[in-house]
């Protein structure tokens, strides 16, 4: 039979400053904890401490997570998760630490599952026999606690190796915008392009249902209006404060649109990061413009450019919203080009006919309006080296 129907997969989100209490109503007594290995939040601490203060619940610290974790840090800690035995999986990190805690709750309430078992996309078990899911970010962009996918690296071949499925999704999701607030700039601009281009992608993407374009396109006219108030010294205290809790809720809001979508060429052609060694928010964020110029007019950037003020048909709105997107970047002063970046040339350009290869087998190619031929590939990435800014 046909399907006609499709579902919307999200966690169960707590929201509001100060939101990480909730975790002591749940009334687990065996708390496992799955965090980053460097916090940028100084109340994290007490805040774990507080926790198992007030559930009285035995809590014991499974991992300390790196960036771009790999496969190795997720079954080194298995044995010490199994003989704890937790009732509660708790992730307080950024996307790294979110992804891996996915991985633990799905091994050790599998235990006889291996890695290379859990790669076939949506084949994998129902979870929450043994312990709840609890995600707590603490960055604001890659969306992990509402979405079905958690990334590692191969260390034996760098090769990126992904976990999909609606059952990875945590139970809960808790944006309490606290933790948030001591991260450097620096993290919190690169973090809020990441979400900003899940949230302009998704929205655009050919299996968008009507409600995830709602929430992206809400969620990127968040980013767009509060990221510039977040990293402000001229913003006073109330309004910083509510300008980073919008873009904590708008990230996790990006990241449900992701789940129930896709990305978009931003990310399926985001290879000079890894390549070269830079953020995943900075790379995306450096070709969002430039792939929009791809896309060409789409109702989703006509909507996104009125909402941010401006008129016209539907290429003068689309042009414009690129122009905007330039003219944030500038204004916070982040590169809008890889060659400002400092990528070498010769080092970038003997890789783009792979890239452009590649990337058009990705399913967020295949569903991305700009139609991508290897041509359209090359023209992509000699646009963002040299900051060719489209024209409509
Ligand atoms: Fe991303």
């Amino acid at each position: 039979m046909e399907q006609t129907f499709s579902r919307f997969y999200t966690p169960q989100f707590v929201t509001g400053r100060g939101s990480i209490s909730f975790i002591s109503t749940l009334g687990k007594k065996r708390i496992g904890i799955v965090r980053g290995g460097r916090s940028y939040s100084p109340e994290l601490e007490k805040v774990i401490e507080a926790i198992a203060e007030e559930t009285k619940a035995l809590v014991c610290c499974f991992a300390k997570i790196r960036n771009e974790p790999n496969i190795q840090d997720i079954f080194q800690c298995m044995e010490t998760v199994r003989d704890f035995e937790p009732d509660m999986i708790l992730a307080v990190g950024g996307g790294s630490v979110l992804d891996t805690a996915k991985a633990i709750h799905l091994f050790y309430e599998n235990p006889e599952m291996s890695f290379e078992d859990s790669l076939t996309p949506f084949t994998l078990p129902a979870l929450g026999k043994k312990a709840v899911h609890v995600s707590v970010p603490t960055t604001s962009g890659t969306g992990s606690e509402a979405t079905s996918v958690a990334v590692f690296i191969d260390s034996e071949n760098q090769i990126k190796k992904l976990l999909m499925d609606h059952n990875l999704i945590p139970h809960y999701a808790i944006l309490d915008a606290n933790l948030t607030d001591s991260l450097p700039d620096s993290i919190r601009i690169a973090t809020a392009f990441d979400a900003l281009t899940h949230a302009i992608e998704s929205s655009t993407a050919a299996n968008a249902s009507c409600m995830t374009q709602a929430i992206a396109l809400e969620a990127a006219v968040d980013i767009l209006e509060n990221l510039p108030l977040a990293v402000s010294t001229n913003t006073d205290t109330k309004s910083l404060s509510l300008a980073r809790e919008r873009l904590h809720v708008a990230s996790a809001l990006a990241g449900c649109a992701i789940t129930n979508s896709c990305t978009g060429i931003a990310h399926s052609y985001d290879h000079p990061g890894p390549a070269f060694g830079y953020a995943h928010g900075k790379v995306c964020g450096l070709m969002l413009p430039y792939t929009i110029g791809l896309c060409k007019a789409h109702p989703s950037y006509e909507a996104i450019s009125r909402r941010l003020g401006y008129t016209g048909t539907a290429q003068e709105l689309t042009q414009a919203l690129t122009e905007h997107l330039f003219t944030l970047m500038k204004e916070l002063s982040v590169d809008t080009s890889f060659q400002a970046l400092g990528i070498d040339e010769h080092e970038y350009f003997k890789r783009v006919p792979v890239w452009s290869e590649i990337s058009l087998n990705a399913f967020a190619t295949m569903v991305s309006p700009a139609k991508m031929t290897y041509e359209k590939g090359l023209q992509l990435y000699d646009a963002c080296y040299y900051g060719k800014h489209p024209t409509l």
